[in-house]
């Protein structure tokens, strides 16, 4: 970890008190870890919008008796397979799977896998989680 640098940061007390009713809410031990994470959040926000190397997950829920679908999603997946690093099927309930799949490289990629793979009929839920490979925002 590098150096710790102290600075102060002027706030209207009305903002200043919705700030600490977040930090309370969302169990932040601190101002101090609140105002890191929400600055790593806009960092990584930063790295999708730049195209930088990227992690993140992919959750699906699907149909299980459409057994087409299951081909596709797994055409799909071979076809983007350099990014995926982990996929992960949970059978949720006798009609209902929920399959996370673990990706790593070019955001854009990222989202037109996650969009590939929401298209298919008969997905009824998914959405990406963008996340960081952890390089770049500590
Ligand atoms: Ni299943």
């Amino acid at each position: 970890m590098s150096k710790l640098f102290r600075f102060g940061v002027s706030l209207d007390k009305d903002l200043l008190d919705k700030f600490d009713r977040l930090i309370r809410v969302k169990n932040y031990p601190n101002r101090s870890e609140a105002f890191r994470d929400l600055i790593r959040q806009e960092l990584v926000k930063k790295q999708w919008e730049d195209d930088k190397e990227i992690a993140g997950a992919i959750i699906l829920i699907y149909d299980h008796h459409r057994r087409k679908l299951i081909n596709k999603l797994t055409d799909i997946q071979h076809d983007f397979q350099k990014m995926i690093i982990s996929t992960q099927h949970i059978h949720l309930d006798h009609n209902n799977c929920l399959e996370i799949i673990a990706v790593k490289g070019n955001p854009k990629e990222a989202q037109k896998l996650t969009d590939t793979l929401k298209s298919v009929k008969g997905v009824k839920h998914g959405t990406l989680s963008m996340s960081s490979t952890g390089k770049e925002i500590e």
